[in-house]
């Protein structure tokens, strides 16, 4: 078929809000109970039970959840904690927020995820923890983590903000108490949204309320509950803390969300294989690993890598090339280490929290990495039309290569 261009802008995802989630909204809203309140008590519910955790307590976002984490297991400053640069920036912002230094190690190329045989090399006297980042919602190989946490006396809590519905050997993200807490994010480009959004999930009985603390003004019980029948007349204030509390407005979105979250993924993965199949031909790019049995991906994104050195275009310029014809795409993500305040942190203040040899695997795959759409809701149609653009693009800088 000959090409042609799309006529409206494809962007990279969307969110699958549907007439439950509006009405649950506007219930909210006739209710009084627009803050937390009832309905964020039962998403926490539902998050424990679609997890198998005994513990998951609900805030505005991954980001607070993970300096809460940081808080909660005493961070002090000058502590080493071991992850990967391929990640949002909020993996290592948090740890450096509580004085901590974010160690970093290489990835393994093939899955884009914290390689673990790097892991003994980079630990120290100083080391307390390690956060695997399950990127693109591909499990990181948990039982070499573990093991190796568990020789040294580490902590390891599991950035899976991008991962709720994958699971480890048949585990959901955060359902294995060898990781001491688990982060996830409802923002609305994850597989479920809750407008913004973010979650601790944990197995200890004793973090519960030092958590709901943390969350809430350092006040020990649900607010919320102050205004109703149970509630004594005076708040207690034990310690000072941030302001991170999870909406009903949220929770009303999330309650349906999760319900049709492993419908949402099964959909992810269809397309995601459907992808690898229509592009297998294609050398000019290196398709994304599915996961395994043992890592069951939930297809968070389809990250393939751009190689310029056959196609005549660098990354940057496929993505706009790809965005003159109309497709969006995103970059997930630019090593943590190239953003300014990283690039003095690791060159000036803290050379030794990297390896000497730098991150050469980050470094290339994330010069080249590239998400094409994909959501539940993009049809087969538009995938095709992705697919043709890609290859329209690729061909046409081939032929100016060739003249
Ligand atoms: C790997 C990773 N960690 C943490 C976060 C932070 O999540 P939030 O936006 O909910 O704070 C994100 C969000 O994109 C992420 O992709």
């Amino acid at each position: 078929m000959p090409y042609t261009r799309r006529e409206t802008f494809l962007p990279f995802t969307r969110p699958m809000i549907g007439q439950a989630e509006i009405d649950e909204m506007i219930d909210s809203i006739h209710s009084g109970w627009i803050t937390t309140g009832p309905k964020s008590a039962r998403f926490e519910e539902e998050l424990r039970a679609y997890n198998g955790v005994p513990h998951c307590l609900a805030m505005n976002s991954a980001t607070t959840a993970q300096e809460i984490t940081m808080q909660l297991l005493n961070l002090q400053p000058g502590d080493e904690v071991i992850t990967s640069s391929l990640t949002w920036v909020s993996t290592l912002s948090t740890v450096v927020l509580q004085g901590g230094v974010p160690v970093l190690v290489d990835i393994d190329p093939v899955t884009l995820n914290l390689d673990p045989s790097k892991l003994e090399a980079a630990i120290t006297p100083r080391t307390v923890g390690i956060i695997p980042v399950h990127l693109t919602g591909l499990p990181c190989p948990m039982d070499e983590i573990w093991a190796i946490a568990g020789k040294h006396g580490l902590w390891v809590v599991e950035d899976a903000a991008q991962a709720m519905g994958a699971t480890y050997k048949g585990t959901k993200m955060g359902g294995n108490p060898r990781s001491v807490m688990s982060v996830y994010s409802f923002h609305p480009n994850k597989n479920m949204t809750t407008g913004e959004g973010g979650a601790i999930a944990f197995f200890k009985d004793e973090f519960l309320p030092r958590i709901q603390r943390l969350r809430f003004h350092g006040i020990e019980r649900d607010a919320w509950k102050r205004q109703s029948k149970e509630g004594s007349v005076h708040i207690d204030v034990a310690e000072p803390a941030r302001k991170a509390n999870f909406m009903d407005l949220q929770a009303a979105l999330g309650l349906h969300q999760i319900k049709q979250l492993d419908g949402f993924n099964v959909r992810r993965g269809q397309l995601f294989r459907r992808y690898l199949e229509l592009l297998k031909d294609v050398d000019e790019v290196m398709l994304p690993y599915a996961g395994d049995d043992v890592h069951g991906h939930c297809f968070h994104l389809f990250v393939l890598r751009v190689l310029p050195e056959k196609m005549g275009l660098t990354r940057d310029e496929f993505v706009t090339a790809l965005k003159e014809e109309n497709i969006g795409t995103g970059i997930h993500y630019r090593p943590a280490h190239v953003h300014s305040y990283y690039q003095d942190y690791y060159q000036n203040a803290h050379p030794h929290a990297m390896p000497q040899e730098g991150l050469p695997h980050s470094e290339w795959s994330g010069e080249r990495l590239l998400s094409l759409p994909l959501w539940p809701g993009l049809t087969e149609a538009d995938q095709d039309q992705v697919v043709a653009t890609l290859k329209h693009v690729i061909a046409g800088a081939k032929a100016r290569i060739a003249v």
